[in-house]
This record gives structure tokens, C-alpha cells and sequence, in this order.
């Protein structure tokens, strides 16, 4: 991990960071590097774009930690929205959707949501699985900071009940992911494996760039050997490289598997990838509530800062 990534990610949960940070127009060069746009027509024409290209898609309807019923309702009328657009336009055989389950009312407090947190997700998730195959494609479940992973695997269970097609995430990062992958290795079960992205504490993370690299590639092991559909979320190119040979080594057709990456990032590699004729997808996200989500893509890469900060003075 980088010398600046675990400051920078503190420093995002200011107030105040947020407040300034949140003024810059979604135009500004930095933002708009990481998220197309604010609305579902932008999303969908982003889209459009990339699948013209040959590349896979999965939109984010940005939002995380929300704290009110109404928005968590909100997200999910937007998730509709997008899903219906995705039909109509002829789009959704190639664009799937990803949920972060904190957006859709993890976190909220019984008082705040009748039943408590779980099960309004839960309800909610369903509901987005449900508008999901109707369009004719599938939802994968984003997996947030630890405190909400055996939540997030539990949803994922009673979902894969009804909606077997489900995608989870799993981090790298965590010391409990070997084990997960081994459990989610089954038949069908599409697991997209990521180093990960959030601030994690020793007793629960590996900390140094090498471990969470190794544990990656033990998992990756774990995924290709196993029965089920892996998802290479990575954008590191040896650890591409590395996903690519022992996808052969353990006789895996391209197709079974697909590599994903972010948006906006190496995207000549995307291409590259899709045109030696593997499946990419593209991480694609947009909405108003991008801050969460542009502070951990510059808690990655310190390189960024320098022209956020240009960013930021001149607030275009
Ligand atoms: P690493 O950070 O080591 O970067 C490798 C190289 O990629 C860099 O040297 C640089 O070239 C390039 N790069 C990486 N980040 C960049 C940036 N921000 N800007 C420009 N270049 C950059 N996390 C999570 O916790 N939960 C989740 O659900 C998901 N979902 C998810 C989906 C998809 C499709 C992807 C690709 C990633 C996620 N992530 C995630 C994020 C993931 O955990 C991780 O934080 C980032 O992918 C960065 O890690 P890399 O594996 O790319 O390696």
C-alpha cells in the first residue's frame, strides 16, 4: 500500500474535506476522468460507447453509507430506471449492474427502517435482482469495508436463492479471503476478485503492496481452479499477466472467466485485452454522490493528486 493511501483515506471522512471537495463540478477534469456523469442518460450513453468497443459493462449508481430511508429508496428507483433503459436501448445482453448494499439501506437503524438494516437491503437488493432479470441481465453485490462483509456474504446467499446468477466481490486485502473463495468456488457462482479498496486495520487486512499481491494470487488459484465464473478486477499488470497464464495452466477457455477494470483507467489495456479476445468488463460509475468513491481511486494512485489539487484551485 502507498505511503499516502491510509492518510488520504482518513482525511476523506472530513466534514469539512467533503464540503470543499464536493464543490468541484462534476466537469472538472478529475472527476470526470473516473465517472462519465450524473444521469442515467450519460450512463447509458457511456455505455453505448464501450460496448461498441467490445468491452463488457457493469454501472454504479453511485451512494454508499446512506443514513435515510427515503434515499436508500431513491437508489433502488434509480437502479429501475437504469435497468429499464438498458433494455430498451438493446444494451443489457453486454451491461450488468453492480450494488453497494450500504446504498440501499444496510446501515440503517431499526428505528430508521422497519425490521433494521439487513433486511431493508436484503428487500432491496431483491428488488434490483428482480428488475434485473427482467432486463435480461444480472446485479453483482460491491463489497464494502470489513464491518460489513459477513453481512454482505449473508445477503448474497438468500439472494443466490432466488437469483442464482448473483455476482459477489471478494478483497484480496482481507485475511478471511482465501477461505471465502474456497466457499464461493462453486458451479455458477460468479466471484469478482479485487485487492481492495477501504482503510482496513492489521488484525483484519494485510498491509504491505507484496502480501495483499501474493494473497491475491493464491486466491486467483483458488477461483480458476475452482468450478465456478471468476471476475480478474485488476488494473496491476502482473497480476494480469499472471490471471492470463494460469488461466491456461488450469485449462480455462477464454470466456469462463472475464478481467474487469475501472472506468477510465488503463483504458488502452481494456482494449488490448478484449481485442486478444478475452471478456472485459468496465466498472462504469455515475450519479451525483461520486466524493466516496474519487477519494479512494486518488488514495490509489498519489500520482493523481497533483492534478486534483489544480482541480480543486481552479474549481473546473
Ligand atoms: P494497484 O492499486 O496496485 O494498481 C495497479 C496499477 O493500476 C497502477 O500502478 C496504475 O497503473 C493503475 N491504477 C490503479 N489505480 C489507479 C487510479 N486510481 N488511477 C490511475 N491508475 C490507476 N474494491 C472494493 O473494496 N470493493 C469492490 O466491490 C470493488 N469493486 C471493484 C470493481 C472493479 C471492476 C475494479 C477494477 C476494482 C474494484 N475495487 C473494489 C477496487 C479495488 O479493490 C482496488 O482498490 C483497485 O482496483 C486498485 O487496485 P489494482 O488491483 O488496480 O492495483
Amino acid at each position: 500500500m502507498s505511503l499516502l493511501r491510509q492518510p488520504l483515506l482518513l482525511l476523506s471522512r472530513s466534514a469539512q474535506v467533503k464540503r470543499l471537495v464536493s464543490t468541484m463540478p462534476i466537469s472538472s477534469g478529475v472527476v470526470r476522468s473516473y465517472v462519465p456523469g450524473e444521469s442515467t442518460q450519460t450512463a447509458v450513453d457511456a455505455t453505448a460507447r464501450l460496448v461498441a468497443d467490445g468491452l463488457g459493462v457493469t454501472l454504479d449508481f453511485l451512494g454508499e453509507d446512506t443514513v435515510a430511508l427515503e434515499q436508500a429508496e431513491a437508489t433502488v428507483a434509480a437502479y429501475a430506471d437504469l435497468l429499464g433503459e438498458l433494455a430498451s436501448r438493446g444494451l443489457s445482453r453486454h451491461a450488468e449492474v453492480s450494488v453497494k448494499l450500504t446504498a440501499i439501506g444496510l446501515a440503517l437503524p431499526h428505528d430508521v427502517a422497519p425490521g433494521g438494516g439487513f433486511k431493508t437491503a436484503l428487500e432491496h437488493a431483491r428488488t434490483i435482482c428482480r428488475a434485473a432479470r427482467n432486463a435480461g441481465t444480472t446485479v453483482t453485490v460491491d463489497m464494502e469495508d470489513h464491518t460489513t462483509t459477513d453481512a454482505t456474504l449473508a445477503i448474497l446467499r438468500e439472494l443466490r436463492k432466488d437469483f442464482p446468477e448473483t455476482g459477489a466481490v471478494l478483497q484480496s486485502y482481507l485475511h478471511r479471503t482465501e477461505a471465502d473463495c474456497r466457499a464461493l468456488a462453486y458451479e455458477g457462482s460468479r466471484v469478482r476478485l479485487c485487492k481492495g479498496a477501504y482503510n482496513e486495520p492489521e488484525h483484519v487486512a494485510f498491509q504491505s503492496r507484496d502480501e495483499v499481491d501474493r494473497a491475491y494470487v493464491r486466491c486467483l488459484k483458488v477461483l480458476l481452479a475452482g468450478q465456478g465464473y471468476p471476475m480478474i478486477a485488476t488494473h496491476d499488470p502482473r497480476l494480469v499477466a499472471i490471471a492470463s497464464s494460469l488461466a491456461s495452466r488450469y485449462g480455462r477457455a477464454q470466456g469462463t472467466y472475464e478481467f474487469q477494470m475501472l472506468y477510465g483507467i488503463r483504458p488502452d489495456e481494456q482494449r488490448r485485452l478484449a481485442s486478444s479476445g478475452e471478456s472485459v468488463r468496465v466498472y462504469l460509475p455515475y450519479g451525483a454522490d461520486w466524493y466516496g468513491y474519487l477519494m479512494r481511486r486518488l488514495a490509489e494512485r498519489p500520482a493523481n493528486l497533483t492534478f486534483f489539487a489544480k482541480s480543486l484551485i481552479s474549481k473546473k
